[in-house]
């Protein structure tokens, strides 16, 4: 029988904490409900003491994700224990996730504490864990540049007090692969049997993927990953690499296997990155726009004759059904609708087809030819179901001979239309200026990024926002869509709008909150 190789996402959590990617609770719950699709074992859904919004976000996406382990991150503190073990109450299979720093810089300088205190600390803090709940995991932050003796004492009296699981960060992306092996293996062969081994790495050195695969390599059996790489710095280890790797390079891993459905990695990698408005690079591995692209004539010709003389992993494979299809027009149908929506993977309420379905047949009023890509746009923002406190009702903007624009427009709260006009220094400036004075809100734009959907002149724009409306706390997503970029940018900063004042007492800055 083949060993199986856990799938940790973090997305998440050390996702989240990339900058610019704080997320609404119903945008987290819709990437849980998906890693629960592409078969991820654990998902790490936040950090519970951190924040209201971890917490209910946890809690809220204990109550609708069934197949995949949920768990929190808390740092060995009783009081960040008990968090969790609340948030995680309704989970079907629950984690406590624990850590302290290992490593002499971060116990003598951020600790402030003694090799034996620490060991106290983390043994206190899994029994408490496991008091609570079976299964509990148990990190050594900065476990890389830990002395491996010490490392064996402290893993040896967590093993003792109850973890389940022992993962062995890679915190700030530091060593070689052939380090991270040597490290792994002496672990491994001294925990054997007694718990599962996790690796967990940062790509500081663009080392991140390899490490992990070095971790499996030698005995490590959950990795822990993000979709699309996305985390802090340099990101994380990124989830479609290493299942990829282990799928492609078979030969190499027999006798391994995990519970990935490969085919949920694009549409999966899609939808963190229309969330979070951080898009992979172009050349990245597995999921860039460019990964399966053959320019060279000589590779084309490979292709045609036999896609296997350059191409190793299939775009299928992945869950890219074909680029961009042209699929529905104007006298296609509700039948036709719900059945490009299903090829697409997405599972709608009859409301949400209905909704998506009235915006279809709108967009084909002024588009002729209407691609998969817009599709999903549209399918995405019925689907995330952000309050609408606020709803845009027109815009109109013109400039004036001294080189202002003037934005004028009429804003929906409550079933009453509030309407304004501002003067700003280009068509963004004055629409938000405008926005603000009929809100009584005042965002700060922090980023603004416009992209075209489609191909073609009539594409429709796509528009990510980050919003920062309270000084200190972090920026708020919103994203927007439509034929007209000004009408796109002004639906994504009140959809930002709306995500602030529906959470607004959740959010907190979470700073000082990963120091004991
Ligand atoms: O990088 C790290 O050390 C972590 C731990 C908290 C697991 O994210
Ligand atoms: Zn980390």
């Amino acid at each position: 029988m083949s060993e199986m190789i856990k799938i940790f996402d973090t997305t998440l959590r050390d996702g989240e904490q990339s900058p610019g990617a704080s997320m609404n609770i119903e945008e987290k719950i819709k990437i849980a409900k998906q890693l629960e699709k592409l078969g991820v074992d654990i998902i790490e859904a936040g950090f519970a003491a951190s924040s209201p919004g971890d917490f209910e976000a946890i809690e809220r996406i204990s109550e609708v994700v069934k197949s995949s382990t949920i768990c929190s991150l808390c740092r060995a503190i009783d009081k960040d224990i008990l968090a969790a073990a609340n948030a995680l109450k309704k989970a079907n299979s629950k984690r406590i996730h624990t850590f302290i720093a290992t490593s002499p810089i971060h116990m003598e300088y951020k600790l402030k504490m003694k090799p034996n205190e620490v060991i106290k600390r983390a043994v206190n803090s899994i029994a408490y864990a496991k008091s609570l709940v079976d299964d509990v995991q148990f990190s050594c932050e900065d476990a890389s540049r830990s002395d491996i003796g010490f490392l064996k004492e402290i893993l040896a009296a967590a093993i003792e007090a109850g973890a389940n699981t022992l993962n062995l960060p890679d915190t700030v992306g530091y060593v070689l692969p052939s380090e991270m092996g040597k490290i792994i293996k002496e672990i491994s062969d001294f925990v054997g049997t007694r718990a599962t081994l996790s690796v967990h790495c940062h790509n500081d050195l663009g080392l991140a993927v390899v490490n992990s695969i070095y971790g499996i390599q030698n005995g490590a059996r959950q990795v822990e990953c993000t979709i699309n790489g996305l985390g802090e710095r340099a990101g994380n280890t990124a989830l479609e690499e290493v299942v990829m790797i282990l799928k492609t390079r078979k030969d190499l891993f027999e006798g391994f296997d995990n519970r990935i459905k490969t085919q949920e990695i694009y549409p999966s990698s899609k939808l963190v990155a229309d969330i979070t408005g951080i898009k992979p690079q172009p050349n990245k591995a597995i999921v860039g726009q460019n990964a399966f692209a053959h320019e060279s004539g000589i590779h084309q010709d490979g292709m045609l004759k036999n896609p296997e003389t350059y191409e190793i992993m299939k775009p299928s494979d992945i869950g890219i059904i074909q680029a961009n299809t042209l699929v529905l027009g104007k006298h296609s149908g509700r039948a036709a609708f719900k059945d490009k929506i299903k090829v697409l993977g997405f599972s709608v309420s009859e409301e949400e087809l209905n909704a998506a379905f009235e915006r279809f047949k709108i967009l084909c009023d002024s588009k002729k030819q209407i691609f998969d890509d817009d599709i999903r746009a549209i399918l995405n923002e019925e689907t995330t179901h952000i309050p609408q406190i606020f709803s845009l009702e027109l815009t109109q903007i013109s400039a004036n001979s001294s080189g202002k624009y003037c934005a004028a427009l009429s804003i929906k709260r409550d079933g009453i239309e509030y309407s304004d006009c501002a003067l700003g220094n280009g068509s963004v400036d004055s629409i938000l200026k405008s926005i603000d004075r009929i809100t009584g809100m005042r965002g700060n734009l922090k980023d603004y990024q416009v992209e075209a959907l489609s191909s073609g002149k009539d594409a429709i724009a796509k528009v990510v926002v980050k919003v920062e409306f309270e000084e200190g706390k972090p920026a708020i997503i919103g994203h927007g869509i439509d034929i007209d970029t000004m009408n796109a940018t002004a639906k994504a900063y009140i959809c930002a709008l709306n995500s602030y004042l529906s959470m607004k007492d959740l959010i907190t800055d979470k700073t000082g909150t990963m120091c004991l």
